[in-house]
């Protein structure tokens, strides 16, 4: 299983900010934002990553992440020349995918909680069970018209239909950007015609699969926050929350190096390495705390 982070885009919604640096480098609380995503693939056990910017900001993500070893994954990069909707994604990543299948998540969704509900999913994926070839999720929101939307038959909860940010949504059940789709995935786009606003739509790819019969939605509900990033307001809103989780816990949320240790992804001698090379800072503080409490385990 190979994960995916789209980090593209020009962010146009958070300028001015986004002419100092990148949406997904933007803080989040203590943290750049692809930290995020990025911890979320890792918690699923995913090592093998491609990150896909513009050309412009790749040289900043590998300046903040260089090539992953100090997480205990590899990192690769692509870059989109022009974005051309999130299922491009898939055509980039081509090679790099190689036939396999894949968790993507967008570099702007900030997940937290249990993560239970997308390993088991990961899992599932990973052993094809009944003919099943795509998974995404379903979340209840107050403002569905902004996303990609899920119809469930009243009766049956069968899904009935899925459309990209719909003017009268059917349902209040948006689609996070999480998506777990089989090696098929870039074929599918290649015969895939753009939207009438000129995209490859996530929407249509996973239509594909729903059409067939080898799509699978699970709701996740109460239990697990998923935040989009995308404007000042919710930008402000993702930095409270971590803010206030953090302060009250003294726990980071996607400290990657705790999870690369956590999850054996690099031994003790690595991570201590990890510690020495990290500037001095709360951040290196805290890893050092996270090692005598793993050490005490
Ligand atoms: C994209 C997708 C949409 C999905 C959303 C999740 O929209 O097109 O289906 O629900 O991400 O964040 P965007 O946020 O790029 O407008």
């Amino acid at each position: 299983m190979k994960g995916i982070i789209l980090a593209g885009g020009a962010g146009s919604r958070l300028y001015p900010l986004t002419s100092v640096v990148t949406k997904q480098l933007q803080p989040i609380y203590d943290k750049p934002m692809i930290y995020y995503p990025l911890s979320l693939l890792m918690m699923c056990g995913i090592r093998d990553i491609l990150i896909i910017t513009t050309e412009f900001d790749q040289p900043f993500f590998k300046n903040v992440l260089g090539d992953g070893s100090r997480f205990g994954v590899k990192i690769h990069f692509e870059v989109q020349p022009e974005p051309k909707g999130i299922a491009q994604a898939y055509l980039i990543g081509e090679k790099f995918l190689n036939g396999q299948d894949s968790l993507m998540v967008l570099g702007d969704n900030l997940f937290h909680g249990d993560f239970k509900p997308f390993r088991a999913a990961v899992k599932q994926q990973a052993e094809k069970a009944q003919g099943l070839r795509a998974q995404v999720f379903a979340y209840p929101v107050t403002d569905p018209e902004r996303y990609g939307v899920v119809e469930f038959d009243k009766k049956t909860k069968e899904v009935k239909s899925i459309v990209e940010k719909p003017s009268v949504p059917r349902s209040n059940y948006a689609i996070p950007g999480l998506y777990l789709l089989d090696g098929s995935a870039p074929e599918r786009v290649r015969n895939q015609k753009p939207s009438p606003r000129g995209e490859l739509e996530i929407t249509d790819l996973i239509q594909t699969y729903l059409d067939e019969g080898s799509l699978r939605v699970e709701v996740i509900s109460r239990g697990m926050a998923w935040l989009d990033t995308g404007t000042p307001q919710s930008l402000l809103e993702a930095n409270s929350y971590i803010a206030a989780l953090e302060q009250r816990q003294g726990f980071k949320v996607a400290c990657l190096e705790e999870i690369a240790l956590r999850m054996n992804f690099i031994e003790v001698n690595d991570y201590e390495k990890v510690i020495d090379n990290t500037p001095n800072s709360p951040y290196r503080d805290y890893l050092k705390v996270i090692l005598k409490e793993y050490q005490e385990d």
